[in-house]
């Protein structure tokens, strides 16, 4: 069995039910000095909730994940359900400080400084929370000149205690690199999408490489590669699904995993991955590696 064990180290709280996984530590390594700010712990597992967008879906996901143990969950304006998962962490009765909330500034409001703090707030609005955990800039600004505003932005909202943490999302090194220039605090996380079928090294030693965290989405490829059947002899072998081995693969990487499901019965299964061991599996799943997109990849662009 693989140890799932609390790694708290920070004077946060005490947050019970994260200690059913291992958590991360976040931190924003300061430009100038080095030093790490504003650390605080996030579970390294959650669900994410994309493509929940038939009445009552995301509610229903988020509140049965909450049930069965989940304390992360990753939304997005773009997933147009912060509504339902506010609702949700609400009427799970779990206190608010135990529950873990990313969402993510939509790249069509990632324009400028001012633009990054209203639809802040209006996330806030919409999940009905006071602040956030984490919030993302959802992929590298498609105005270049932009880039420096928006992370103002994003700091200011840090700043405001509007967010515990900022990061981005689909940032390539050179987009990270870049940031050096103009931050004043870099990011705590870089969520990209990471699976056996795209292991990205690089991108993850460059992420590792500026003090952030990677959090890993489309785990299982968006389910594109449920049927390869290298992963089905792997799963075969240690005895679980092999949606499981994706997810324990991608998990046992360090990165923070957020597969989504809206069946119950997949959030349960998708959550038991953690107590796999996929020991001896290593060489298996390097040879997977073919670098598959399974949709945009922000990362690539200039
Ligand atoms: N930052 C970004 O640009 C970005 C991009 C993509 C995703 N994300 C985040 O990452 C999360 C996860 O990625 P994703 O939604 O792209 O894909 P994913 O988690 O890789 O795969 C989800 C798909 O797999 C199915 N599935 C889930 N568990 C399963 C199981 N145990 N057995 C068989 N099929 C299973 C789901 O169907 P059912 O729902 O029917 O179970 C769904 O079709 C998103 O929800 C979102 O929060 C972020």
């Amino acid at each position: 069995m693989a140890s799932i064990q609390p790694s708290r180290q920070t004077q946060d709280p005490p947050i019970q039910a994260l200690f059913m996984f291992e958590t991360v530590t976040l931190g924003h390594a300061n430009v100038v000095t080095g030093q790490m700010e504003h650390k605080i712990e996030m579970p390294r597992f959650g669900l994410g909730v994309w493509q929940m967008s038939e009445g009552g879906e995301c509610r229903n996901a988020v509140l049965h994940a909450i049930q069965s143990g989940y304390r992360l969950i990753d939304t997005a304006r773009a997933y147009s359900n912060e509504t339902e998962t506010g609702e949700a962490i609400r009427e799970s009765g779990i206190p608010r400080d135990e529950i873990f909330v990313v969402t993510k500034l939509r790249r069509t409001h990632a324009v400028s400084y001012e633009s990054a703090l209203e639809h802040c707030r209006s996330s806030l609005e919409m999940l009905g929370l006071d602040n956030l955990d984490l919030y993302l800039v959802h992929a590298p600004p498609e105005d270049i000149e932009a880039r420096a505003s928006v992370w103002k932005g994003m700091e200011e909202c840090l700043a405001r205690g509007w967010t515990r943490a900022i990061g981005v999302s689909n940032y390539g090194a050179h987009h990270l690199d870049d940031m050096r220039a103009y931050a004043t605090i870099l990011p705590s996380v870089n969520q990209v999408e990471l699976h056996p079928w795209n292991q990205r090294p690089a991108l993850r030693a460059a992420t590792e490489g500026i003090g952030a965290k990677v959090m890993a989405y489309s785990p299982l490829a968006r389910g594109h590669k449920l049927d390869c059947g290298s992963l089905s002899q792997i799963s075969d072998s240690v005895d679980c699904t092999p949606a499981q081995a994706a997810i324990k693969w991608v998990y046992d990487t360090g990165s923070i995993t957020i597969p989504k499901s809206s069946n119950p019965v997949r959030i349960d299964e998708n959550l038991a991955s953690l107590s796999i061991d996929l020991s001896g599996t290593e060489k298996s799943f390097a040879r997977m590696d073919e670098v598959y997109v399974s949709g945009w990849n922000p990362t690539a662009e200039p």
